[in-house]
């Protein structure tokens, strides 16, 4: 009797350490949210790590509040916090220059980049690619001087001509396209491409054109004078290449967030605030 007393002790003394492990494991990753449920791993366990590239009103950019202090904002940014808290993660959002977002996800040194991705072919080695949760279009965008020179793109298809797009966008690919005979001069901030147009040093640009709007409500010398076609309309959400089961989560709050009427929220708020007050391009 002693001894069985004994062994049950020395049983029950053994399992302690099992239990206080698992409490300790609990606390730092919760076991109940989606991320868990799709077995989901990041970066930074219990946290999703966002690239993103804040020179694109409405799409991400700085909002100055009342009191003088910037703060990320734009539809991306919602976004990404409605995915962090529909999947159960922390949200860190790293900003950076736009061609540095794709190559921080597909080094995987971030779960993801959300800067208004096109799902451009030549892009899907890096990474997976979303559902899309925003359409919009492209635009060639010269100053209102200069709108009349452009009637047409075979007009931008000018030897004399410094055509701007920003280092690693698809607009880079469309300037090739439609103005091969051009000046394509690359540049790293779309904030740059609209300060050397308005200075005169570039001729026109390829750009987004929410992006080109919102822009134009801000600096009314700016004129969005061509539709621009591209084949891969729509933006999405850029993951770490083979995180499938991240993929799967980001897909599932994507479709809420167009179902539940918060996409459209995000949109209205991101468009009301990018006329107001705002940095667009990296803090310094
Ligand atoms: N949609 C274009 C692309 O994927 C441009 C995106 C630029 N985004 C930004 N945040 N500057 O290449």
């Amino acid at each position: 009797m002693k001894k069985i007393t004994i062994l049950l002790l020395a049983a029950l003394i053994c399992m302690v350490p099992l239990f206080a492990g698992g409490a300790k494991e609990n606390a730092a990753v919760a076991s109940d949210t989606v991320a868990a449920k799709l077995g989901i791993k990041t970066v930074t366990p219990g946290v999703f790590t966002v690239a993103t590239s804040p020179d694109f009103a409405p799409y991400e950019f700085y909002s100055i509040g009342a009191d003088g202090t910037p703060t990320l904002a734009g539809f991306d940014i919602s976004l990404a916090q409605y995915i962090a808290d529909y999947l159960g993660l922390k949200l860190e959002i790293i900003p950076m220059d736009f061609d540095g977002t794709i190559m921080e996800v597909q080094q995987k040194n971030v779960d993801a980049g959300m800067a208004g991705y096109s799902p451009s072919p030549d892009r899907a080695e890096a990474m997976e690619f979303s559902a899309v949760y925003y359409t919009g279009g492209q635009s060639f965008v010269t100053t209102k001087a200069n709108a009349s020179k452009f009637q047409s793109l075979a007009d931008t298809n000018n030897a004399k001509m410094k055509i701007g797009a920003q280092i690693g966008s698809i607009q880079v690919g469309l300037a090739q396209e439609n103005s091969p005979k051009a000046d394509i001069v690359q540049l790293s901030k779309v904030t740059d491409i609209i300060a050397e147009l308005l200075n005169g040093s570039l001729d026109g640009a390829y750009i987004e054109t929410a992006v080109a709007e919102s822009y134009a409500k801000n600096y009314t010398d700016l004129a969005i004078v061509l539709p621009v076609p591209y084949d891969q309309e729509g933006s999405v959400v850029g993951i770490s290449k083979g995180n499938l089961a991240l993929l799967e989560g980001v897909n599932q709050a994507i479709a809420q967030a167009l179902s539940d009427g918060s996409m459209g929220k995000f949109i209205e708020q991101a468009n009301e605030l990018a006329t107001g007050n705002i940095i667009e391009g990296l803090l310094n």
